[in-house]
């Protein structure tokens, strides 16, 4: 029996491969779904392993990690990795651009040559890929700049670099040297540190660290569990590459099937460049990854080698910072905190620090295990990071600037609330206060039951939760809605205006959506879109009540620990009764996301109410599935293919086929900046 066929099916399904996971790591457009790609690369890996000759370097089995190494090679690079200068105000770049303008002055060069890239400075680890004749065949760490560790096999499970370079129409350069910045995506940050924190092991203090750790494993099978994602934006030394600017460069990067960050503009003017980092700057926020300022790049490659380096830093280059997120102070104290399900958290409180515009008091500290690795004592100097909307963390202390004072801290064990003996629950790193009338877990409840983001009871603030369960007005959450003027107008600094005031708001809190009501309830896992995920898949509550893990865990996009969390939830006989108190007391819950999405039409008069839309192509300031949820809760409808009913295609970047359709449709398109304004009205 010949080898032949067998070779054909494994050329054709490593080329298929490639393709499909090109499209959905890279475009984040796939034609296929995961379980055909699935079973696809099953076939291969099996082929493979039968006839190992046919496992080529490039094929995408070879993403699934290699034997682990005992050290890493290093290995020089063949141009040294400069790092940039930084400047901080709109003139450090104006005197930057004056440099630039003088010392083309000298060469004769006219100064309307003179445009930039402007490039979103990306947190996190600096690479360099090599390709020859078109194939991965090293990849190294920045290192010192001259000399990096060889992390070829890591580098390979990270699915959005190729392992072999697209074909196009461009000739495949002899040598190509790739350099771009492996980073985590937030969500799949938050996703790791949550799965450590479980298992006990250290968490990562941000997405950088993560990266660069999980970059940094000798096990390349435990880097294939990181969701590692990558942009390119420049190169090392080529061979059979042509291209005058940087953005031309981009391009070709693109074209050979790396992730560019779609954010990038240029070539543009210096007045262009200094709005272009106003506007990122108002995108940082959202984004799904860590920025820490915009990369100015002269486009002109002829320009940039007039200008040249120094030893340490280009002249035709200069990073653009944010203000910083990350500031040192003291830890005054640490105290423990309850939280709504049990949970005792040690918290740093802080000398005040102003970071990135916001004063920051406290830090969490995630667990005892965490203080102890990282040896956190009170009085200690610590670095405090503050990035993106999360809550604020001590990254790491100064040991060297220890007096001799500080003190090492202790886990109670005993809830420092309520006085019951804690539980450390096995294979969890985390100490409990099981006591479910604890009142701090039952204060922490009924303040998230109010919440701006749940009932949103106005003037329901903190000071006032403690003293109406402290009183013992309020022992549930369906106890709020048996206040009354009466009963509290007994409390402290609590006048008749005000008294008033508060019963009006509860009264008013009465009508409530049912995404919020499920997200009030603080379930376990329950978060706002799995909250809105609910209400979007059960007419009313009683349907979701009535259904089981098994059908909560069948509705598409569902977590498997929610799906358990909930039904739990649901088959407490107290939790029930108190929803049935609830209701009895007037409280209104209905599902206006179920009629608007699927049976009523809309109710809002927002542009995307009732409309069709289609998502393709890479979004950067929502991840799609977000987007799409935002869609969902203004009533929209979002499906999968562009038809004559769609109202709007949105296009990412690298928008393909859908855009040539909808285009041949007429259906109106929308470029992500045009949606995310037309979101925001
Ligand atoms: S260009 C000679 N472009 O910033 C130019 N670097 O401080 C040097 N970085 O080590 C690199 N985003 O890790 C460049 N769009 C971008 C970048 C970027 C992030 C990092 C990179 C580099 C460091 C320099």
């Amino acid at each position: 029996m010949t080898i032949d066929p067998i070779r054909e099916e494994a050329r054709t399904l490593q080329k298929e491969l490639t393709e499909h996971s090109y499209r959905y790591h890279v475009l984040d457009d796939p034609v296929i779904d995961d379980h055909t790609y699935d079973r696809m690369l099953k076939r291969l890996v099996e082929i493979e392993e039968q006839y190992p000759e046919l496992s080529v370097p490039d094929s995408p089995t070879r993403r699934v990690g290699a034997p682990p190494l005992s050290v890493f090679d290093t290995a020089e690079h063949s141009i040294p990795m400069l790092s940039l200068d930084n400047g901080f105000t709109a003139d450090d770049i104006l005197a930057f651009h004056q440099r630039n303008l003088k010392a083309l002055e000298k060469a004769a060069i006219p100064a309307g040559r003179l445009l930039y890239t402007a490039e979103p400075k990306l947190d996190g680890v600096a690479v360099e890929l090599t390709y020859e004749k078109g194939v991965l065949t090293l990849a190294t760490t920045r290192g010192d700049g001259r000399t990096g560790e060889v992390i070829t096999d890591n580098i390979r499970t990270v699915e959005q670099v190729p392992l072999r370079l697209r074909q196009t129409d461009r000739p495949v350069p002899d040598l190509l040297e790739v350099r771009g910045e492996v980073i985590i995506h937030q969500s799949g940050f938050e996703l790791l540190n949550r799965s450590r924190l479980n298992k006990g092991d250290a968490v990562f203090a941000n997405p950088r660290n993560a990266a660069a750790g999980s970059l940094r494993q000798l096990d390349s099978r435990i880097t294939a569990q990181r969701p590692l994602a990558i942009f390119v934006y420049g190169v090392g030394l080529t061979r059979g590459l042509d291209f005058t600017s940087q953005s031309q460069m981009l391009s070709a990067l693109k074209d050979f099937g790396f992730p560019v960050n779609p954010l990038i503009r240029g070539p543009i003017s210096i007045e262009a460049v200094l709005e272009a980092y106003k506007y990122l700057g108002t995108l940082r926020p959202d984004l799904d990854y860590e920025i820490d300022g915009m990369v100015i790049k002269v486009d002109d490659i002829g320009l940039q080698q007039q200008l040249g380096e120094k030893t340490k830093s280009p002249r035709w280059a200069i990073a653009y910072k944010f203000p910083a997120s990350e500031k040192t102070t003291r830890i005054n104290d640490i105290i423990v905190q309850v939280g709504r399900t049990g949970t005792l958290t040690p918290v740093a409180e802080l000398e005040p620090v102003s970071i990135g515009g916001v004063t920051v008091s406290r830090a969490t500290l995630h667990n005892a295990d965490e203080i102890k690795r990282k040896d956190i004592r009170i009085g200690d100097q610590a670095l405090v990071t503050r990035a993106g909307d999360v809550i604020p963390k001590v990254v790491k202390i100064f040991p060297s600037q220890r007096k001799g004072t500080e003190a090492v801290f202790h886990m109670p064990d005993i809830c420092p609330v309520c006085n019951t003996r804690v539980r450390r629950l096995e294979e969890e790193a985390a100490v409990k206060c099981i006591n479910a009338s604890c009142s701090a877990q039952l204060k922490e409840r009924i303040r998230h039951f109010v919440s701006k983001k749940g009932l949103d009871v106005d003037g329901l603030g903190k000071k006032l939760v403690d003293q109406l369960v402290d009183k013992g007005l309020v022992s549930s959450f369906a106890d709020l809605f048996t206040l009354t003027l009466e009963s509290v107008a007994g409390l402290d600094r609590m006048g008749n205006k005000s008294a008033a005031n508060l019963i009006q708001a509860i009264e008013a809190a009465k009508k409530v959506s049912m995404a919020r009501f499920i997200f009030a309830l603080g379930i376990d896992h329950t978060g706002e879109n799995a909250a809105r995920l609910m209400a979007v898949n059960f007419k009313d509550l009683d349907a979701l009540m009535a259904a089981d893990e098994l059908a909560l865990s069948a509705i598409h996009g569902m977590g498997d620990k929610t799906a358990r969390a909930i039904a739990g939830f649901f088959s407490v006989p107290e939790n029930t009764i108190n929803i049935e108190k609830i209701r009895l007391a007037g409280v209104d819950i209905t599902n206006d996301l179920y009629q608007e999405v699927g049976v009523e039409g809309p109710k809002e008069s927002h542009v995307f109410a009732g409309k069709t839309i289609v998502l393709t192509g890479t979004l950067t300031v929502f991840k799609r599935s977000e987007a799409k949820e935002k869609l969902l809760a203004l009533g929209a409808k979002v499906t999968g293919s562009v038809s004559k009913k769609t109202d709007f295609l949105v296009a990412g970047e690298s928008a393909g086929s859908k855009l040539a359709k909808a285009e041949s449709l007429k259906v109106k398109i929308l470029d992500e900046i045009q949606f995310v304004e037309m979101l925001n009205t």
